[in-house]
């Protein structure tokens, strides 16, 4: 556009300047820029073929000019387009999409006149909101690192705020609070991992093969008794037979069969085991 100091400016050259065909077109402009300006039409009214018509209310646009005879033929924005203003637009503007792949969602549906207005997504923070229609630009939540817990969940303004988990206590960077390590001594377990602050402690049942080797050496040491005491038994029983025999003068020679080395076989085997 031409400021009126141009623009008198040029009037003057053109006015000077003897009519060259150089001029003929900056001539052309000019008129219809004097022309343009020269015709002002009411707030409510605009401006067509150096005509004043009408406008067209908010939510509506114009479907015909008004012409000497009529005045200006008006339809309503159809589904997803609007017009916020009384206005002389042959289209009405399209609504915004808040793109859920970019981590918009809709806050206010478009109607008629009004666009859509969007906000974040749940995880994502607004980044620019200079927008009028809401939230222009997100980028997800910061997410905290393990061995920090969530201190402030982020929200559409303002991003997340991670704090270190303090000792003995751990977290995977998901929650809101550190938990305490698992205290297997308490558990009856056995510990074996002890815990940082972005793992728990790992804990384990007490090994069973300890159970069965002391049960097997039970149960032998209980057949080993048992074998000692027959050992045990026997050797007295022999003891005061041999003791009879002398006093009765009773040839004890005879007693000196396979049986007797057996007992005494079995008595030293006792003997030895123990
Ligand atoms: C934290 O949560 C997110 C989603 O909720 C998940 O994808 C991620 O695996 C989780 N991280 C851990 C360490 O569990
Ligand atoms: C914490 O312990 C886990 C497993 O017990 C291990 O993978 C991790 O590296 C440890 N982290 C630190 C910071 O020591």
């Amino acid at each position: 556009m031409l400021t009126s100091g141009q623009f008198d400016l040029l009037c003057l050259h053109l006015l000077l300047s003897s009519v060259a065909e150089d001029f003929h077109f900056s001539g052309q402009v000019i008129v219809t820029v004097f022309i343009g300006d020269s015709l002002t039409c009411h707030p409510a009214e605009y401006e067509v073929n150096n005509e004043c018509c009408p406008m067209c209310p908010a939510g509506s646009r114009v479907r015909i000019d008004c012409t000497e005879y009529r005045s200006t033929s008006c339809l309503p924005c159809v589904d997803g387009t609007f017009t916020e203003k009384a206005n002389g637009l042959k289209k009405c503007f399209s609504c915004t999409s808040c793109d859920p792949g970019s981590g918009l969602t809709v806050k206010k549906s478009c109607s008629g006149t009004s666009d859509t207005v969007c906000e974040p997504r749940e995880g994502f923070l607004c980044v620019d909101s200079s927008d009028r229609n809401g939230c222009a630009a997100v980028r997800k939540h910061r997410s905290c690192e393990p061995g920090q817990y969530i201190h402030q969940k982020g929200w559409s303004s303002s991003d997340t705020q991670c704090s270190p988990c303090s000792d003995g206590t751990f977290s995977d960077g998901n929650s809101t609070t550190c938990q305490q390590h698992t205290q297997c001594e308490e558990l009856g377990l056995l510990q074996t991992t002890a815990g940082n602050t972005s793992a728990d402690a790992q804990c384990e049942e007490e090994k069973p093969t300890g159970t069965i080797i002391g049960v097997s050496v039970g149960l032998v040491l209980v057949v080993l008794l048992v074998i000692l005491s027959v050992g045990v038994v026997m050797f007295f029983k022999r003891k005061r037979i041999l003791k009879v025999n002398c006093i009765c003068q009773v040839s004890h020679r005879s007693e000196k069969t396979p049986m007797r080395s057996l007992k005494k076989f079995f008595f030293f085997f006792s003997v030895f085991v123990i």
